[in-house]
């Protein structure tokens, strides 16, 4: 068990918090989507009702060791003033003798947020001067950077070598689920694993399989298992260098007793194009000039209904092309079954979260990841720096 924030003392400390506030912004640099920093707002307020000075740390986006202003996290600092009804001052900075001064400065319930910590390269290459200095401006760290706990990065691995880190609430929240369903899940466990390509979530299905009592596989990938299994599938999208995984995959699951669900149904178009002309078809009979975008009605009726049973459902990855309209309805579905179950759910990725979002029914999900490419590597059961290098309870 790891450390979290209820477990250390922070009356009157200077905290440094490492938030991941890594939030979409449009072309006139205004955050689209503030998910990310609403949810680290009950470890803010947490530490302002505790007197602690707080040192607000993250990076944005990928500007890779160079000051580019449109990755200021000028923004957030706006945001962040709104939403906690306090002034969240911004440093120009996020080491340095300027730096040091408002840190050491910043008085009792005042909050200050650092400027992008990868304006310097030493942040991405775990330097420990760096990780040093970012130390040295608190007396205590709490790590709230979920979406970052897969970097082994000088503000959330390396300087917890200088100054001991415990987890902020979101983080706690998302090792207690997304840990829990990987180590010690509920039974029957469903996972829903969809998204264009078999490479890119190989090792979750891997590690999920022998975990799960139903595994649903959708979305472009689903393509290769259906090939695998001689099914003509017309020109779909398809890793022909998986084949053999994906037949061992199935193998492994009948071995195992895991029920493996593929699509039955498919809505085929002739062209990948939003205005394709697109039809309904069984996987027996897909036609050779034409390819699969998306599950059918069957296929949703097959997923749902297998879902109502579940006590855990895990989703990440879209079940066809879900940003074009047509071929958006069986992520749709699912999104619809996963949050209709009386099981606990957990959802992760983009797509699947922003389905989630779109219809509306986000609050009956139980938790929704912050993590993109963390949560899909929790789920691949890698041990991330971020949550490894916590101090233990
Ligand atoms: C994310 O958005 O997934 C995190 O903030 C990590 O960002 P990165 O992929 O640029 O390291």
């Amino acid at each position: 068990m790891k450390q979290t924030i209820t477990d250390i003392r922070l009356n009157n400390k200077r905290v440094f918090v490492r938030a991941d506030f890594n939030v979409p912004l449009n072309e006139k640099g205004q955050i689209t989507d503030n998910t990310r920093i609403r949810k680290t707002l009950p470890t803010i307020q947490y530490l302002l009702e505790r007197g602690s000075a707080v040192i607000l740390a993250s990076h944005l986006g990928r500007p890779k060791g160079e000051v580019k202003p449109e990755f200021s996290l000028r923004p957030v600092a706006e945001a962040l003033t709104e939403l906690l009804g306090v002034p969240v001052k911004l440093a120009p900075d996020c080491v340095g003798e300027v730096v040091k001064q408002m840190a050491r400065e910043l008085k009792s319930g005042e909050v200050l947020l650092l400027e992008n910590l990868r304006y310097h390269k030493e942040e991405e290459k775990n330097d420990p001067a760096f990780a040093k200095a970012l130390a040295e401006l608190a007396d205590v760290g709490i790590n709230d950077a979920f979406g970052c706990s897969h970097r082994a990065h000088a503000s959330v691995a390396g300087i917890t070598e200088f100054l001991p880190m415990a987890a902020g609430f979101l983080l706690e929240k998302e090792i207690r689920f997304i840990g829990g369903a990987v180590n010690h899940p509920e039974h029957p466990f469903a996972a829903i694993i969809g998204g264009a390509k078999v490479s890119d979530k190989i090792e979750v299905i891997s590690n999920l399989l022998p975990k799960v009592d139903v595994m649903i596989i959708g979305g472009g990938m689903a393509n290769t298992f259906l090939a695998a299994k001689g099914l003509g599938i017309g020109k779909s999208l398809v890793e022909t260098d998986k084949l053999e995984l994906a037949a061992s995959l199935m193998e492994k699951a009948a071995e195992e007793h895991t029920e493996l669900l593929l699509p039955v149904d498919v809505v085929v178009a002739s062209e990948f194009a939003p205005d394709s002309p697109f039809k309904e078809t069984d996987v027996t009979d897909v036609p050779a000039d034409w390819m699969i975008l998306d599950i059918g009605t069957k296929s949703r009726k097959l997923f749902a209904d297998k879902l109502q049973a579940m006590r855990l459902i895990v989703w990440n990855g879209p079940m066809g092309v879900f940003e074009m309209e047509h071929f958006a309805g069986g992520t749709e579905a699912v999104a619809k079954a996963v949050a209709e179950a009386s099981a606990v759910s957990i959802v992760g990725g983009g797509d699947s979260v922003a389905a989630v979002n779109k219809a509306g029914l986000a609050d009956r999900i139980t938790h929704i990841s912050t993590g993109g490419g963390a949560s899909l590597e929790y789920l691949e059961g890698k041990t991330l720096p971020g949550i490894a290098a916590l101090r233990d309870k």
